[in-house]
């Protein structure tokens, strides 16, 4: 049970509803009253299945503990909505919507959920315990975050988003202190607090009081209708924000924050820090105004983030430049069709090809014969499937099953799946390539 402190008469009292018990003053009502002792209640409320340790932090609408999941013996964290929602049925809505939500997605870049429910009115969500720090705090004790490890990290929340999509959910609440950086360095979204899943939901219309100014994309701040798009806008912030430390639409207030998300260009990344262009292309197209000219999905992000690293060891593979924010964006072109592009000239000399590709990939054929890669192909995903399924997929793609690893997981239907693996999922690699696994047990 929460404990507050009345302002009328000063004296403790339970918060249950009927106002303080001594002095029948507005409890509730009343704004501004401090909160007694909430960490013991949780405590107390929660104590038959959890033994909470410490708090490990607050956000607009919970508080996240740490805890130890007494019958199975295994560290969780535990979500708990803040006492003053407890009476606003949009937000408790919301926070039970966001356990049902995530507890139907299994992904190694989104928390997996264990429980929720309500205890003593205490409302709760438990989820995997995550070691490691959200992004923004890295990026507040480190400035900026180093070009692979974003690059790293945006691949893996791409994932993520493509996998959610295709539970019609959309996240709407992308942004850096959602997505935690483990200490194995993969990056994990969570708080689908504000998610809406279903098809008459999917476009449903976006309430601009929702989500964090910052990150939001124009048509959240517009209160428009929203798709799956929004999300790869507000990674889009989310990489411009740990690359340069900065967000792209700074401002005081979330009207003044919101007016130039919806009507202003940003500054470009490039000035502000020295980056590879494909990656400054990929955060440009990600904040794209129109949702229509944006990037359309996850495999779209990675494929372009692909090159980022294939740019800095090839030089002389060009990718098409998609136009500025603002402008009409091209789809960046497959890179396999650029490399096969690239082939394609060092075979028959100057070809006629599309304008914008011919103005960036015209390569005399000399000094291509000497700098055409191997084709790469991007790595299919095998998590969740047997060894079996596994072996069959990477053979039907032309690459070789490399070492398997056996590790515990906690839950029993996921034994004798795949768990994890590397190259991962989208990633580039020569046919041949060994892929590891773990397989959890
Ligand atoms: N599963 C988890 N494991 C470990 N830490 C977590 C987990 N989920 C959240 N956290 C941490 O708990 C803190 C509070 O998270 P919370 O989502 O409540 O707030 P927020 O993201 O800062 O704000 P908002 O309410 O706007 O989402 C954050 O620092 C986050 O990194
Ligand atoms: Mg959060």
């Amino acid at each position: 049970m929460y404990i507050k402190r009345c302002q009328y008469c000063g004296k403790e009292t339970p918060l249950n509803g009927a106002g303080c018990s001594h002095c029948r003053g507005g409890l509730l009502e009343s704004p501004g009253v401090a909160l007694l002792d909430t960490f013991d209640a949780v405590k107390s409320a929660l104590s038959d299945k959890y033994e909470i340790i410490a708090e490990i932090g607050q956000g607009g609408n919970a508080t996240v503990y740490q805890a130890i999941q007494k019958n199975l013996d295994r560290k969780v964290a535990l979500k708990v909505l803040l006492p003053d929602l407890v009476d606003d049925p949009g937000y408790m809505e919301r926070f039970h919507l966001e356990a049902r939500a995530i507890a139907k997605l299994r992904h190694p870049n989104i928390v997996t959920i264990y429980d929720e429910g309500s205890e003593q009115g205490v409302h709760f969500m438990s989820m995997e315990f995550l070691e490691g720090k959200d992004l923004h705090h890295v990026v507040k004790e480190k400035g900026s975050l180093g070009i692979q490890e974003a690059v790293d990290m945006a691949k893996c929340i791409a994932r993520a988003l493509d996998y959610a999509h295709s539970y019609g959910i959309i996240h709407r609440d992308v942004k850096s202190s959602n997505i935690i950086m483990t200490s194995t360095r993969t990056s994990v979204l969570t708080d689908f607090g504000i998610a809406q899943s279903g098809i008459t939901s999917v476009y449903a219309k976006s309430d601009p009081l929702l989500g964090t100014p910052e990150f939001m994309s124009p048509e959240q701040a517009g209160g428009k209708t929203v798709d799956s798009r929004t999300d790869f806008y507000s990674l889009g912030v989310v990489l411009y924000h740990t690359l340069s430390g900065r967000y792209p639409f700074p401002g005081d207030t979330p009207v003044t924050i919101m007016q130039k998300i919806l009507y202003e260009d940003p500054v470009p990344l490039g000035k502000l820090v020295k980056l590879p262009p494909a990656l400054e292309r990929a955060v440009e197209w990600c904040l794209v105004k129109d949702p229509r000219k944006r990037v359309q999905n996850g495999k779209e992000l990675i494929e372009l983030l692909n090159s980022v690293t294939v740019r800095s060891s090839r030089p002389s593979v060009r990718t098409p430049a998609p136009r500025l924010v603002g402008q009409v964006v091209h789809r960046p072109l497959l890179r396999t069709v650029v490399l096969a592009a690239t082939a394609c000239l060092m075979l028959t000399g100057y070809v006629t090809w599309h304008n914008t590709l011919r103005a960036h990939v015209r390569t005399p054929p000399a000094q291509a014969a000497m700098t055409v890669p191997p084709v790469l192909k991007p790595v299919p995903n095998l998590i969740g499937g047997t060894k079996e399924e596994a072996t069959r997929l990477l053979r039907d793609e032309g690459f070789e099953i490399g070492s398997i690893r056996v590790v515990a997981v906690p839950n029993p239907g996921n034994r004798g799946k795949i768990d994890s693996q590397r190259p991962l999922y989208g990633d580039m690699a020569t046919p041949g390539t060994t892929v590891d696994l773990l397989i959890g047990e």
